[in-house]
């Protein structure tokens, strides 16, 4: 059996298998009930996050859900599997801030927080609901948000001093006030019509207040990255979605909620977590190794810090928390080929992998870290005993939390009904 929500999972785990199957597919379930007066929501299963935004929109501009950019992404998927966003620095991930769910589990009991219990609960907020069973609604916490939030974006080549100013990134925005989030987008191109290349880097803020207030702690903590009054603009909070979204902030807020105007894309990718800031040295090996690609790739830095160092790796089965400084995903676009298995697509996938191996030295270690829902099965897919399951199943829950969620799966589906090629396995002995 297959569940699919938004239709995002990056293996197709929710709508594809080696064998007939039969797939829940909760897209006519997706009705919003926002509680202002509370700073509350019910969300049903197969809501996407741009409805959910757009339906909060529709009620107040100073709440928010603290969730992912992309309008099409699935809350469930999201939240089954952590779920950072432009909030994270400030409100922890999306299942930090979930408070009670509706949960169908294999024998078809429709069960709440009080009645599943807390260590399941605590499972389906990041160990990926679909190992335990369906997830028919969720509670979620609103938070506030300003009336007014800043938005900017700062381009840099390597000839304008890129490498100086990602290293000094990495220093500066993990421990910078909470308020800010960024997002550093990194490619290489052709310097003008040359066929010499360049890496482009695109740092793009949010910021909870506006910019009278931001300026000066840029200009006091990281002034090389030039951000002027000039190139700041101040929004509603469901504007910078829109941006963040690849829309324009004055495009009608609708367009959130409207499933077929998100372009379809395609690519294969990689996750890592960075624990100490990349030397100069191993940036430029960084470079020389992208340079080596036919510019297909791209590399997505979002800033942890803040309110991710107040939690526990134990709190929820997301370990990825104090100590991080910024998460990578790392992908390369298919979008021009008609499949992933042409003779262009294979190449780039062998490029992404051959990056990955680029990278081991500069990422977190024993276990290098991956993002559930960047879900690779590259990672491993063995599940015969603990040893082969660790493989892959640290590497995105570490141990104590991968052993607890075998133990919750153990109790609750013990027949492993639900079960995918990296579900939570089911070993009585742990
Ligand atoms: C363009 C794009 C942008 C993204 N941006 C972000 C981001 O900003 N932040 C972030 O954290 N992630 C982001 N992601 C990753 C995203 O969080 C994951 O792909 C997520 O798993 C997608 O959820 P879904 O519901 O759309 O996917 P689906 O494919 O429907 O589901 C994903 C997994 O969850 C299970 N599942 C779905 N619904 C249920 C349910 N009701 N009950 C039980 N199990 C269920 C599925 O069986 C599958 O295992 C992005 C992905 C894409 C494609
Ligand atoms: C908000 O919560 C309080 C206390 O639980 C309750 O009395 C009230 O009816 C709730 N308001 C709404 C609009 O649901
Ligand atoms: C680009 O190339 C064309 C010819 O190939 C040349 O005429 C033009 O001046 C070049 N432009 C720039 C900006 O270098
Ligand atoms: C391209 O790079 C080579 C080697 O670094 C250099 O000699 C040449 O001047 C560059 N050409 C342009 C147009 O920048
Ligand atoms: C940044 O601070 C310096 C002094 O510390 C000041 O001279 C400069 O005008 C400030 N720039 C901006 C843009 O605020
Ligand atoms: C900073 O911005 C100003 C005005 O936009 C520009 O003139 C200057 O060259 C920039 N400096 C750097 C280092 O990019
Ligand atoms: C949704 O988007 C599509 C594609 O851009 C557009 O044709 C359609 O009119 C939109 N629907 C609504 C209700 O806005």
């Amino acid at each position: 059996m297959r569940i699919r929500s938004g239709g995002h999972d990056y293996e197709g785990l929710s709508y594809t298998a080696d064998v007939p199957f039969v797939m829940l597919d909760l897209v006519n379930m997706r009705s919003i009930d926002i509680n202002v007066e509370n700073q509350t929501a019910w969300v049903q299963g197969g809501a996407l996050l741009g409805e959910l935004y757009y339906t909060i929109s529709q009620k107040t501009d100073t709440l928010y859900f603290p969730a992912g950019m992309c309008p099409s992404v699935g809350v469930s998927g999201f939240l089954s599997g952590g779920g950072y966003g432009n909030l994270l620095r400030k409100y922890g991930t999306g299942a930090d801030n979930v408070l009670d769910a509706r949960f169908m589990d294999v024998n078809g009991n429709i069960l709440d927080r009080e009645s599943m219990g807390e260590d399941l609960f605590w499972a389906i907020r990041g160990g990926g609901a679909s190992s335990f069973g369906i997830v028919l609604a969720w509670k979620l916490r609103l938070v506030p948000v300003p009336e007014r939030v800043t938005l900017f974006i700062v381009s840099v080549t390597l000839e304008q001093g890129a490498t100086d100013i990602f290293h000094k990134y990495q220093y500066v925005l993990p421990n910078f006030d909470r308020d800010l989030q960024m997002r550093v987008q990194i490619n290489s191109e052709y310097i003008g019509n040359t066929t010499n290349k360049t890496i482009r880097i695109l740092f793009h803020g949010i910021y909870q207040g506006n910019a009278d207030t931001l300026l000066p702690l840029l200009n006091q903590s990281f002034p090389e990255l030039n951000v002027t009054r000039e190139i700041c603009q101040e929004v509603r909070m469901v504007q910078s979605t829109l941006q963040f979204g690849g829309f324009s902030i004055s495009a009608h807020v609708e367009v959130l909620a409207n499933r077929s105007a998100i372009p379809k894309t395609n690519f294969k990718s990689k996750s890592d977590y960075v624990r100490t800031p990349i030397p100069k040295s191993g940036l430029i090996k960084i470079w020389e190794k992208m340079f080596e690609n036919d510019m297909s790739e791209m590399l997505q830095m979002y800033t942890f810090g803040g309110k991710m160092e107040e939690y526990s790796d134990t709190a929820t089965p997301y370990p990825h928390r104090a100590g991080v400084l910024y998460q990578v995903y790392k992908l390369v676009n298919l979008i021009d080929q008609p499949s992933d298995t042409t003779t262009i697509s294979l190449k780039r996938i062998a490029w992404l992998r051959s990056f990955d191996e680029t990278l081991e030295s500069y990422v977190s270690s024993n276990p290098r870290e991956a993002y559930l829902n960047y879900n690779d099965l590259d990672l491993g897919v063995g599940s015969g005993s603990y040893e082969e399951a660790s493989v892959w199943g640290e590497r995105y829950w570490k141990r104590e939390n991968f052993k607890k969620l075998i133990r919750v799966k153990s109790i609750v589906d013990p027949g492993n009904f639900f079960r995918h090629p990296q579900s939570i396995p089911s070993f009585s002995d742990m």
